[in-house]
């Protein structure tokens, strides 16, 4: 993966009904390391980082680069959506605009992601008009999948990869809203 290359970032924060989606500031290092610490949102990532190597690791203000966004609900940061760009990757998929998402378990379960993601997607798609949007799930990931579906990802490909059932997902390219 790469980042979005040139866009202007950051962007003005994008408000949905519920969430705030904007660049990450310091106040979200602390929400950030326990979610890529959260054994919970890495069951089908190939495994949570553990606490000390975050801590040594991740920067006063983190994941910020083009294309990173914060969900943040009420002034706290629930997740985190990457945009970016597909490399190393299926045929189908490289070089393409990718979606990842990953949110914190307390904020599954209220439609937060849907709505945060499809605020993303709508921002991706004034910046790339007409660009389809890739998405990779493990098949066995059942809420990701039911998410991609509702943002109206259609099945590619399925392929084996890291021990497991992948699935590609395209998303067509739309002029922005
Ligand atoms: C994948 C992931 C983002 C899905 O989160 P989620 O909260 O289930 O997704 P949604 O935002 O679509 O919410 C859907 C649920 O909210 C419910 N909901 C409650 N209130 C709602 C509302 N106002 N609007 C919409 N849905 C609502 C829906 O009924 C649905 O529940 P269900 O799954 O029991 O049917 C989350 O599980 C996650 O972060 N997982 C770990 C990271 C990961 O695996 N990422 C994928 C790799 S890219």
């Amino acid at each position: 993966m790469e980042d979005l290359g040139p866009v202007a970032w950051p962007p003005e924060p994008i408000r949905t009904e519920r969430l705030v989606l904007r660049a990450s500031e310091a106040r979200d290092r602390a929400a950030f390391m326990e979610l890529l610490a959260s054994p919970e949102v890495h069951t089908y990532l190939g495994g949570p980082q553990s606490p000390a190597d975050l801590e040594r690791e991740t920067p006063a203000v983190p994941a910020r680069w083009p294309g990173s966004f914060i969900v943040d609900l009420d002034g706290a940061m629930i997740g985190q959506i990457l945009l970016r760009r597909a490399t190393k990757h299926r045929p189908a998929a490289v070089g393409k605009l990718d979606l990842g998402y990953l949110f914190l378990p307390r904020a599954w379960g209220f439609g937060y992601a849907a709505e945060a993601c499809a605020a993303a997607l709508g921002w991706l798609a004034g910046e790339f008009p007409g660009e389809p949007v890739v998405l990779t799930t493990q098949s066995a990931n059942v809420g990701s999948m039911r998410l991609a579906a509702k943002l109206g990802f259609a099945e590619v490909e399925r392929f084996e990869a890291w021990e497991a059932e992948q699935w590609l997902g395209m998303r067509p390219g739309a002029a922005h809203a």
